[in-house]
């Protein structure tokens, strides 16, 4: 085979899928999100997590899987829930049962990767103001130092928090998550004690554990003027772009928390604040100017000849535009650090788009990769379907497709597709053309 028929990733590459615990583990009972879901109309369809992928009993029938996959690594988070049910109160057994996942993981020849804090909060948390509250800072800080002295010999790459700019935007400035509120004052709040609690856990996780690799992960979108003439549209899509990305990744560099019209703020716990990032890449958006607040004053919208996944219509996680995540992980390399794809993947119940999906960015990746990035793996989301937070059920993002009711497993066409790059460590002419032949031009130009 000669090298043209051959993307060849670099030995150690990780191969891995990304889950969080509210999502997959079922009956988290004690945190914001299953209290939310019991109001009427919040979630789509009326979904519930309920049992979710049932992992809290039997992660293990999907560890299994992704042996038979040949997965090299995966991405979980723990649920400070479970973990710390009532302050100051640490569950021995739920951090056993934790260690039980983890050992198994790598038992079966994977990787771990530990996220912290994926959207979810103990009830107690929730109720004394949660992020909003300055005293999450230290409470996060007690409840890292305990996890991670507990799980340290079982994972070596933790991520702190998952995508802050999510988690704002949805609670704060859409109010369409718990705790539901439209509040730019609430906005700072967030943002600063979740920057603030990065930077302590990032202490605090190399004082438990030396060796471990710490980092974020940030929900990347490539925001572009709607139209590049417009001055209103270049600004907003500017706005978006500092709050989203900007803002952290300087700050995680120089301890240097910049927040608009030039309220800045040092915290030293936050300089040099990371070993790696962490990019969850979804889509890009288009941004046209909008004189409202809520929207961080532009509105979000897609390509009008775009293609969508499942989700087009609702507005989320929607077009494909892999070129922008080669953009993404070439700007974000000039930070120095290495790189994980800590998630990427698409609502897809059919599996009709997911192969090409899935080869188009790996492709990107790639290209990104020769021209010198660092990046160390990819985490591919999901593994099975699981619940897609507002949406509930109703977005199939797994390589095995999930009957909640029954818990049946199906892998998708996708799964082994998956397999095979990673077995491979490679995307060869021969699986292009397999899985999705109108690529071979783009992959592999004559
Ligand atoms: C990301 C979240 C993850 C999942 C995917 C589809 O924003 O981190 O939990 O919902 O989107």
């Amino acid at each position: 085979m000669n090298k043209q028929e051959k993307l060849q990733f670099p030995s150690g590459f990780l191969w891995g899928t990304a889950t969080s615990s509210h999502q997959v583990e079922g009956n988290n009972t004690n945190n914001q999100w299953w209290r939310f879901e019991q109001k009427p109309g919040k979630i789509w369809h009326g979904d519930r997590s309920g049992l979710a992928c049932d992992w809290w009993r039997h992660a293990e029938v999907d560890f299994d899987l992704m042996q038979t996959l040949g997965l090299s690594a995966h991405r979980l988070s723990v649920e400070w829930s479970r973990i710390e049910p009532t302050p100051g109160r640490f569950d021995h057994a739920a951090i056993d049962r934790y260690r039980e996942m983890l050992d198994g993981l790598r038992r079966r020849g994977m990787t771990t990767m530990v996220t912290l804090h994926h959207f979810t909060n103990p009830l107690w948390l929730e109720d004394r103001g949660g992020w909003e509250n300055p005293e999450v800072v230290t409470r996060f800080q007690h409840y890292v130092r305990f996890t991670v002295n507990a799980l340290r010999d079982l994972c070596e790459m933790w991520v702190t928090i998952n995508e802050p700019l999510v988690y704002v935007a949805q609670g704060w400035v859409r109010g369409i998550w718990p705790p539901e509120k439209v509040s730019p004052l609430g906005v700072l709040r967030v943002f600063r004690h979740m920057m603030q609690a990065h930077g302590v856990a990032y202490q605090t996780i190399h004082a438990c554990a030396p060796d471990a690799q710490v980092g974020y992960a940030m929900p990347v979108r490539v925001f572009q003027p709607a139209n590049p003439q417009r001055w209103l549209d270049r600004k907003a899509a500017g706005l978006k772009r500092y709050l989203a990305e900007h803002v952290w990744f300087m700050a995680a560099i120089d301890g240097k928390i910049r927040f608009p019209f030039g309220f800045d703020d040092y915290n030293h716990p936050l300089r040099e604040s990371v070993d790696f990032v962490g990019i969850n890449f979804y889509t890009r958006d288009l941004v046209r100017f909008r004189p409202d607040p809520r929207l961080l004053f532009g509105e979000e919208h897609f390509h009008p000849d775009g293609e969508f996944s499942d989700a087009g219509w609702r507005g989320v996680y929607s077009e494909y535009a892999p070129q922008a995540l080669n953009q993404i992980v070439r700007e974000v390399s000039v930070f120095g650090k290495p790189i994980y794809i800590t998630e990427n993947g698409l609502p897809d119940h059919d599996d009709d788009q997911r192969p090409r999906w899935l080869l188009g960015h790996l492709h990107q990746l790639h290209r990104s990769m020769q021209t010198g990035a660092d990046v160390r793996g990819f985490f591919h989301w999901t593994f099975t379907d699981n619940f897609e937070w507002s949406e509930g059920w109703g977005l199939r993002f797994g390589l095995i497709e999930l009957d909640p009711q029954t818990q049946a497993r199906r892998p998708r066409r996708s799964a082994y597709l998956y397999r095979d790059i990673a077995r491979d460590n490679a995307i060869t002419a021969a699986l292009t053309a397999h899985y999705a032949p109108e690529l071979l031009p783009v992959l592999f130009p004559a």
